[in-house]
């Protein structure tokens, strides 16, 4: 079984840190043990067996902070179970069907041969940081439109997957 799992991710607004919470709650009901962490402060993945990383959506592409991760650590991530996830949608789109990965998480998905991809809905509000941000939102387009059941059930799935999985060597 896999004993412990890092959950990074990359934000500037805090709201998809706060589904990387979700994913690793969800893991611990599982009886795992989790670390959800900014991924610009992992140093090193040794004491990891398996990562999830996931990444606000900024004009087509994963936060610059999940970029870097998953450069810098790629020799590590591709010898662990994997998983990626992006939050970007401001609109029930994320809700109603599959979003398939911006094309540079398509490339880093098939380079560390990760498990999964998946896109949750994003979230824009009132104090978010940067000019469009808020033009954005006092346009009437923002709103918090992350969708907790399907962020739980995909976590869940990991959770099984995880349980279930040989003891790395
Ligand atoms: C400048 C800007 C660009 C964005 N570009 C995209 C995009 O290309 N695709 C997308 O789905 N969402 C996009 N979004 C929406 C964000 O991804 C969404 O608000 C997300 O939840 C932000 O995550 P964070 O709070 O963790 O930073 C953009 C938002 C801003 C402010």
């Amino acid at each position: 079984m896999v004993s412990k799992v890092l959950v990074a991710y990359g934000t500037t607004n805090g709201s998809t840190a706060q589904i990387a919470e979700a994913i690793a709650d969800i893991l611990r009901k599982e009886g795992l043990t989790v670390e959800a962490m900014p991924a610009r402060s992992v140093t090193n993945l040794e004491s990891f067996d398996a990562v999830v990383v996931g990444g606000g959506l900024y004009a087509g592409r994963w936060h610059k902070d999940a970029r870097r991760f998953v450069r810098r650590h790629a020799r590590e991530l591709s010898r662990r179970p994997l998983w990626l996830f992006s939050s970007g949608p401001l609109d029930a789109s994320a809700s109603e069907r599959d979003i398939p990965p911006v094309p540079g998480v398509g490339r880093t998905m098939i380079r560390l041969d990760a498990r999964e991809h998946v896109t949750f809905g994003g979230r824009l509000e009132e104090g978010a940081k940067g000019f469009i941000a808020r033009k954005i939102v006092s346009s009437g387009k923002g709103g918090d439109f992350r969708d907790f059941r399907q962020i739980e059930a995909w976590s869940a799935r990991i959770g099984s997957e995880l349980v279930k999985e040989p003891p790395s060597s």
